[in-house]
């Protein structure tokens, strides 16, 4: 039977490289939840809506017409935008209109609605707590500063993103602490989620550990 798996945590603790690798070994569909805050973020620059504004956001929202193609690709009113999204910028803004009660009402509602027949593994900051406080699996994904910002830097070289080493720390230590201390669904470890620490574990390590955790159950 399915089952959905939940996987929270602060940013670049390798939620989404693991939740991918489980989705193809599982067969299960990943969603990746920050990538729905990241085009609000696009969506607004691109459309010259105001970040502060949060009833012209909501507003947005639809219109966006967001949409998840295969391999993590992500459309807005079907143009690929799956490398704009990850820039830094984008992330400060994602994290910034991801504050806003109502723009996170909007989007956990179309999360719920997607993960509704099972199946799915999910990856962002509230799906243990708020969005699927029901998952069978919950996963609390934490790794320390320096060691996250030494992967994003990595990911960012190879994905030909401009990137400066110092900035991306900066911004990591500056999202931990806006998205823990929103007063909406802050990132916060579910009571009955299994926390991981990933600093010093490869991929496979983190893989194989979620998966005992899910045979376990
Ligand atoms: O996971 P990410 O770095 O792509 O997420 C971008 C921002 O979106 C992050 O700073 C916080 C927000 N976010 C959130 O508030 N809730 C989620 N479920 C996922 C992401």
């Amino acid at each position: 039977m399915k089952m959905n798996i939940a996987i929270d945590g602060p940013s670049a603790a390798g939620k989404s490289t693991i939740a991918k690798i489980l989705a193809k070994q599982l067969q299960y569909a990943h969603l990746d939840t920050g990538a729905m805050y990241r085009c609000v973020a696009y969506g607004a620059k691109l459309l010259g809506v105001d970040e502060h504004d949060e009833d012209a956001l909501v507003k947005m929202i639809d219109a966006l017409d967001i949409e998840f193609r295969g391999e993590g690709s992500v459309y807005i009113k079907g143009t690929d935008v799956s490398k704009e999204i990850r820039t830094n910028d984008i992330s400060m803004s994602a994290s910034k209109v991801s504050a806003f009660p109502k723009v996170r009402a909007r989007l956990v509602e179309k999360q719920r609605e997607i993960a509704k027949d099972k199946g799915y593994i999910l990856d962002g900051r509230d799906i243990g707590t708020v969005v699927l406080p029901d998952a069978e699996i919950k996963i609390y994904m934490v790794a320390s500063s320096v060691a996250r910002a030494k992967r994003r830097y990595k990911e960012y070289l190879e994905k030909q993103i401009p990137a400066v080493y110092d900035e991306i720390y900066k911004d990591i230590e500056q999202r931990d602490y806006q998205d823990s201390h929103r007063a909406v669904s802050p990132l916060k470890k579910a009571e009955d989620a299994v926390e991981i620490d990933t600093s010093d574990m490869t991929i496979d390590e983190v893989v194989n550990r979620i998966l005992s955790i899910i045979q376990s159950v």
